[in-house]
């Protein structure tokens, strides 16, 4: 009997990350379900993938717990049992007010918090939780740049979930997360005016986000500075 394929779940799946995380696990022979709310940027990335290769979920706003719930829900109906959740949504903003920190909590923490906790019943035993963290977060507060204290903290406080469920999960879900530097994306390529020789490229990210998750790895509890 045919081996079932690896699945993976990754969230945020069209973001300037997203597509080289999908073509990297569709290429070491995973099945990718991806979550969007562009069709037409998960449209862009489907090609002519064949379906089986990848499977989009159209979603909502997934800051909003209802939303989210609508799609774990969906989630448990269609497929059986996820080998790894890859949770790409995030977002970037500056500032430092309580109102900017409140912000990036909506975007950088809830989501994570939501499907941190869904992973309980979407991943099969022995899978992978990966979170996209910050290289930021390592950095002493003294040398922290100003304009970066929401981002920095919402980063923190995901750091902080990840560790935390890896220790409730202990030995079913491996749960880690990955501290990035600046991304060779589209919109850093842009906002960039000194070149983009320090931007990291994105295999560099999506390679150990494979790795963790096979189903072999051990790793977890880790924050993983690449
Ligand atoms: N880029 C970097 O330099 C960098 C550095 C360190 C860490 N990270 C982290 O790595 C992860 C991926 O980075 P990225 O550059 O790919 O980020 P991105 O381009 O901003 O993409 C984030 C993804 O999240 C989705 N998203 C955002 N808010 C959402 C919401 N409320 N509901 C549903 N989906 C939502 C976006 O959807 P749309 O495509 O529809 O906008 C997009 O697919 C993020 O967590 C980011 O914080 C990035």
């Amino acid at each position: 009997m045919a081996r079932k394929m690896k699945t993976v779940l990754v969230t945020g799946a069209t973001g300037g990350l997203g597509p080289t995380v999908v073509n990297t696990f569709i290429t070491a022979g995973w099945q990718v379900v991806a979550t969007f709310r562009n069709a037409d940027k998960f449209a862009a990335i489907q090609g002519t993938r064949p379906s089986e290769e990848l499977i989009g979920h159209h979603v909502g706003d997934l800051c909003r717990a209802n939303d989210f719930a609508h799609l774990t829900s969906r989630l448990a109906v269609r497929h059986s049992g996820f080998n790894a959740i890859v949770h790409l949504v995030g977002g970037f903003k500056t500032g430092d007010s309580p109102e900017d920190l409140d912000e990036m909590l909506e975007v950088n923490y809830l989501p994570a918090r939501i499907i941190g906790h869904a992973a309980e019943t979407l991943v099969e035993q022995g899978g992978a939780l990966i979170f996209i963290s910050s290289a930021l977060t390592k950095l002493p507060v003294i040398t922290r740049p100003f304009g970066l204290e929401g981002y920095i903290n919402s980063k923190l406080a995901l750091n902080g979930l990840s560790l935390r469920l890896a220790k409730l999960f202990a030995g079913k879900i491996r749960v880690n997360a990955i501290l990035a530097g600046i991304l060779d994306t589209v919109a850093n390529r842009a906002a960039k005016s000194d070149g983009n020789a320090s931007l990291m490229s994105l295999e560099s990210v999506a390679a150990p986000i494979l790795r963790i998750c096979h189903p072999e790895g051990q790793t977890t509890g880790h924050l993983m500075e690449i």
